[in-house]
């Protein structure tokens, strides 16, 4: 039992970070927060906000996105001050390492899969369902027999459907484009993402400056009519009101849900190792790119509910909607057009920090080495573990019903940061005097403050999720005892 608490050590860590093998180092700080955003403004604010202000959380989920907001920034804050002190591409995996042991490190490893894999499949789905409506302006369809996942499932009753459908094959097309830039290099991956970037924050300030011009201040009331709670434990609703199948309703519910708008910003922290100057600018990039993308969220939000009463908010593409409603009809094309270029910089993004973790994860012997540590002779870049995470991402996007993973992910994610702040709190007791280039402010009050309000969130999403996310983690656990503990390199590890 013992081996599964050791703890890596941190002078073993900033060791490797200076030794050979390692990735390119070529991104600064505007590339750094240009993927960050590219991870961010995707499915959450294009999709889910229909859901949350229509089901949740009224015209109140402008505050919504405030909490999400809130508990992300408390959360970046300490992730900045971990990649500024270990700037490898680990991300929380390693920081779990170095504080926590290897189980747990293990643990947050295998729940970062739904992070970035599941969430990859998730976005891929969403993005296949705007392609098949921006083509659609032009009179073009895909064969419906290709058009779905073979079935879906359904939250109010539990149970699963058949689609007709044999395959999505718009979501595996654009997994295996992706998959393609990624293995070329991250040089590529940064500029494609960067070109992504500037059209997709110009389309949202289109959104913003344009739908302000419509916006009835009428709309706005009532503000929160499903009130500003929405607190379950365990399925029983302690705060708030519920709604259909006894899932909360409120700001705080509406908050759970869109915080996968927000997820994304800490996949920064996955590419420490390709970072000019890691030090200094993955702080810059995680924070400032989620500054940016909190108020674009909550901008957004006030308009698309001040232009639509929240009850005839669209739920499938509400933002292109809502301009349909308002008779500018142009916008559909141009939103569209924002949607697609949004989510592909999504996926790449995601896709792009998957593969880094497995890295992180194969050069301690956690995972076989010879495949989840292999960087391209040429390309510099992870490629065998790029290729399976495109394979992984384009089975489940093509046939999963994704309606019952995209919740998963967000509780993943959030486990994963009540974990980064937990392993701050710890560092600062055992290592008080390491080098830190970057310091988490307040501390204590920062961490406790992000593991406060990401629980808060955990507990405000539907009971199910709990369930799966413990069954997620048992199969890791399993794997772990058989795989991980014999293979890890602390086994021979001499201070
Ligand atoms: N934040 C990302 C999105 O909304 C995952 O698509």
């Amino acid at each position: 039992m013992q081996k599964s608490f050791r703890k890596k050590p941190l002078a073993l860590l900033l060791k490797e970070v200076n030794s050979e093998h390692r990735l390119n180092r070529i991104l600064g700080p505007v590339a750094l927060t240009s993927l960050g955003v590219g991870a961010i403004i995707g499915t959450g604010i294009f999709v889910l906000i229909g859901v949350a202000a229509h089901d949740k959380a009224g015209p109140a989920v402008t505050l919504s996105f405030a909490v999400a907001g809130l508990a992300c920034i408390f959360a970046a804050l300490c992730y900045a001050e971990f990649a500024s002190m270990v700037p490898v591409a680990g991300s929380a995996y390693t920081y779990a390492y170095a504080t926590l042991g290897e189980l747990m490190a293990w643990i947050i490893g295998w729940d970062l899969i739904l992070e970035y894999g599941v969430a990859s499949a998730t976005v891929a789905h969403g993005w296949s369902k705007y392609f098949q409506d921006f083509i659609g302006i032009f009179g073009l369809g895909v064969p419906a027999l290709f058009s779905n996942a073979p079935f879906d499932f359904d939250p109010a009753n539990g149970m699963l459907s058949v689609t007709g459908a044999w395959f999505d094959l718009p979501a595996v097309m654009i997994t295996f484009a992706v998959t393609i830039v990624l293995v070329k290099g991250i040089k590529e991956s940064a500029n494609f993402n960067a070109g992504m970037v500037i059209l997709k924050v110009a389309i949202v300030l289109l959104v913003i400056v344009l739908g302000a011009m419509y916006v009835k201040p009428a709309n706005w009331i009532p503000y929160a009519p499903f009130g500003f709670s929405g607190f379950s434990i365990f399925g029983h609703t302690v705060l708030g009101e519920s709604g259909p199948g006894g899932a909360p309703v409120g700001v705080l519910a509406g908050a759970a849900m869109i915080f996968f708008a927000y997820i994304g910003f800490d996949s920064i922290s996955t590419h420490a190792e390709e970072a000019k100057n890691p030090q200094r600018d993955i702080p810059i990039a995680l924070i400032g790119s989620l500054v940016v993308c909190t108020i674009l969220y909550i901008a957004v939000a006030a308009v698309i509910t001040g232009m639509v009463p929240y009850d005839k908010i669209n739920i499938d593409a509400p933002v292109s909607n809502a301009f349909m409603q308002v008779g500018i009809g142009w916008a559909q094309f141009v939103i569209s057009l924002g949607a697609i270029t949004g989510i592909t910089s999504v996926l790449l993004v995601m896709m792009l920090s998957q593969p880094r973790i497995f890295l992180a994860m194969a050069r301690d012997g956690l995972l076989p080495k010879s495949f989840f540590g292999a960087i391209h002779e040429k390309f510099r870049t992870p490629w065998k573990s790029t290729i399976l995470t495109g394979f992984f991402v384009a089975v489940l996007g093509g046939m999963l019903p994704l309606r019952l993973l995209a919740e998963l992910v967000n509780i993943g994610t959030l486990f994963a940061f009540v974990v980064v702040c937990t392993a701050v709190l710890i560092m600062r007791k055992t290592h008080p005097d390491a080098d830190r280039p970057f310091r988490a402010p307040l501390v204590p009050f920062v961490p406790l403050a992000g593991i406060f309000t990401c629980l808060i969130l955990m507990f405000s999403l539907p009971v199910e999720n709990w369930i799966r996310l413990f069954g997620w983690l048992f199969i890791g656990i399993v794997i772990y005892f058989f795989y991980g503990r014999k293979h890890s390199s602390l086994n021979t590890y001499k201070p």
